[in-house]
This record gives structure tokens, sequence and C-alpha cells, in this order.
């Protein structure tokens, strides 16, 4: 039998006002509480907040408490990187032209055709295990670099590999409609895309469709039938929307049942009060609006209008080389004019809703699995120390998985 492990003495714990909650509009952020205390894990599982003389003490003296990290939107696994395209974009040009010349999607998809399966994985572990050092307990993975049938359900493989192999856990997404693939058309590559799901359902644990809706690559027309796709094989509909220019996508997506719309830099302010009343959430993705100079998404108009939010890396080799969510937590405060619970809300409870994992973990609640990050300093710290990693410890399933060095003298008593 396991001996109960005791979070004690936290400066911070945050907790959720209902433990029962599966997802929390971003208007009722300042609901979550912060109040000193203890949080107690029993195995895998979070059981409560009185630690008693029979749990082993973890000293947190001077630390806040928080659920691990979701990362529900990321392009892992991917290989290589486009440094060159960076250079590019801050000398002014566009990321449309530079995928024009052969760049952006095209040439990740190139370089993972050339990769070996090993060499995406060395690279993708590496991410994953920085990822895990800045928080994040559980991902997302996609495929949507593969360009090609065979190349797609490669991805996919690689993703349920990487997933197995990772202390984290995640879900994998088949993004089937990324780039239009060399010497094809949209509607024709959407075609495949409907002829591969029996192969993709097969092969992979994929349990979510995605789609990127642009002038460059797919229309609103091919996110319905994307939709439509999603809804016969019982999957999640996600979608990369109203990242570059103004589709008019985000009815459309709530329309083909979406669970999130992603992106949303250019999302008109009059669709926020339709996005507020559907089941779909905004996925905001500040990294990639930093790094593309993109516009701000509307995300005080969206907290505002009771929209479920979330933050997420994006992390991909073009718009979104960023695997830390502190970073994107500090980038959302000082864009969205969020406060420091809207930013936590949006990268635990509201990220693993959009997985459709929100019952199991990104809170602190009894019952829930003990995927528990320790912060070196208050919450406050988070946004404001910007560029600094605040996580001095993380467990997952009850099990510490990371200390940082200095912090190693709270774990002493405990095995690893
Ligand atoms: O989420 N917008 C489309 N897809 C990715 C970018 C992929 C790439 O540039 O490699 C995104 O930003
Ligand atoms: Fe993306």
């Amino acid at each position: 039998m396991s001996v109960p492990i005791a979070l004690s003495g936290a400066a911070e714990v945050l907790r959720l006002p209902d433990d029962e909650l599966l997802r929390l509009p971003q208007s009722r952020a300042e609901e979550l509480t912060l109040e000193p205390g203890d949080v107690v894990l029993d195995g895998e599982l979070i059981a409560g907040f009185e630690a008693d003389a029979s749990c082993v003490q973890i000293n947190c003296g001077g630390c806040a408490v928080v659920p691990g990290f979701v990362d529900c939107h990321t392009h892992l696994p991917f290989t290589g990187w486009r440094a060159e395209e960076y250079a590019l974009k801050v000398a002014g040009t566009p990321y449309a032209e530079i995928t024009r010349r052969g760049g952006g999607i095209h040439a990740s998809a190139e370089a993972l055709a050339k990769a070996s399966n090993e060499q995406v994985l060395r690279q993708s572990h590496a991410l994953a295990e920085e990822m895990l050092r800045h928080g994040t307990t559980t991902l997302e993975c996609k495929s949507g670099y593969g360009l090609t049938v065979q190349g797609e359900l490669r991805a996919l493989q690689l993703a349920d590999q990487l997933l197995r192999e990772l202390p984290q856990d995640g879900s994998v997404t088949a993004l089937l409609a990324h780039a239009v693939p060399e010497g094809c058309t949209a509607t024709a590559w959407m075609d495949e895309v409907e002829r591969m799901l029996d192969a993709v359902a097969a092969d992979s644990h994929a349990n979510a469709l995605d789609i990127f809706v642009e002038s460059f690559a797919y229309s609103n027309a091919d996110l319905t039938r994307m939709g439509r796709l999603a809804r016969e094989r019982g999957w999640t509909l996600r979608a990369h929307v109203e990242q570059l220019s103004t589709q008019g996508s985000v009815p459309v997506a709530i329309a083909a049942g979406a669970r999130s719309v992603d992106h949303l830099s250019c999302m008109p302010v009059d669709d926020v009060a339709a996005l507020a009343q559907s089941d779909c959430a905004a996925v905001l993705l500040p990294g990639a609006e930093f790094i593309g100079n993109e516009h701000a998404a509307p995300g005080r108009e969206l907290a505002d209008g009771g929209a479920v939010c979330v933050l997420a890396t994006d992390l991909n080799p073009g718009t979104a080389p960023i695997v830390s969510m502190p970073l994107v937590a500090g980038l959302a405060v000082r864009r969205y004019n969020w406060t420091v619970k809207e930013a936590l809300l949006a990268m635990t409870l509201n990220a693993a809703w959009v997985l459709g994992r929100s019952a199991e973990i990104g809170a602190l609640s009894p019952g829930r699995r003990a995927d528990v990050l320790l912060f070196d300093g208050p919450v406050s710290h988070l946004p404001y120390r910007f560029g600094h990693n605040p996580v001095a410890a993380v467990i997952i399933g009850g099990r510490p998985v990371w200390v940082r060095e200095d912090h190693a003298w709270r774990f002493k008593e405990v095995e690893k």
C-alpha cells in the first residue's frame, strides 16, 4: 500500500470553486481560490486537502501549488527548424509569401519525409522533456507535416509512439488538412482525407480531426466537410481559424460542431457573443502571435463575453518554436489584459476540456489524477517574471518526475 504524500504548508493552492466543474467560462476565473494550505496525494490521485501524521510530508513553504499544465495545441512530432524563415519574417516577408516560395509547412513536410523515425523521435523527445521542465504534464500531438496519405499515417504513428514513451500523457489529433499538397487542389485533397479515415482509425489513436482555414490553405466549405467527417466517426473537430486573415470561420466552425477554434488573431469581435454562447472553446496562441507579429486575438472581449478560453504553445518549427507554457502565460496576461487566474484557468481545466479529459486532469480536486506543479514563488510571479521558469517541481500521477536542484531538499523523504 502506498503512503499518502502531503504537499504541506504551501503559500497558495489553486482550487476550483466547485470540484465537479469540467470547464469554466473565463468570466468566472476570479472564483478560483488561492489560499495557503496542503494537498494530499494518495497513489496516482489527489485525495484531499488535510495532511495528517500518516503522510510523508513535502514542505511547500513559500511555494504555490497548481495543477499541471495541459498544452492542448502542439505540432509534435516534427523534425528540424526553420530559423531562416524567422529572419525573413522579421525583415518583412509575410508567412503567405514564404509558403508560396516553398517554405512554411511544405519545408517541414520535406524534412519529415527525409528523416528517419529515430531522428524525429529524438528531437521530439528532447522538446517534450523541455516542456516537462516548464510544467506541461499533458500534451496534444498533431500530424500535419505528412501531406501524403502514407506520410500522415506515419506522423500519427510517431505521435502515438512518442506519447507511449513520455512521462507525460496526451492525445493525438489528425491535422489532415494543413497545407494543400503540391499538384493537388484543396477539394481533391479533402476527397483523399475522406478516403484515408478508415486507415487513420485502424492504425492510430487519433481521436480528433483538425484543419487550417486560410486564403492559401483550406476554405470554410472544407471546414464544414471536416466537421461532418468528425461527426461520422464520433471524433472531436478542432480548427485553425482567423490566424492571418479574417475568413469568417468562427460561426462556420461552431455550426460544424467544433470543440475549439484555435488562433483567432483576426477574429471579428462581432463573433465573440456567438462563440461565448456555444460549446466551442477559444484556444489562443499568443506565442505564435508574437513570433508572427500577428494581431492580438480579442482575449479580453472573449473573457468578458463568457467564452471558455484556453492557452497553448502551438509548438511547431514555423510559427511557434515555443515549449514554455509559463512564457505563454506571460504573453497572454500582457496582450489580452488578463489576470493570472484567467491565464491559469486557460492552461489547466479549460485546456483539459478541449482534449475531453477534464474529469480526470486539469484541477486539484479529489479523485482527479495527481498532476501537480510546485512554483518557486506566488502565482503573481508567473506573468510578471517574464522569461523565468517558475516550475520548481513536476508531479505526474503522484510521482515526482522532475525536481529543480535548488528544491530537491523538499523531496528528500519521497522516492522518485
Ligand atoms: O498553427 N497555421 C497553421 N499551422 C501552424 C503552422 C505550421 C508551420 O508553420 O509549420 C500553426 O501556426
Ligand atoms: Fe497550430
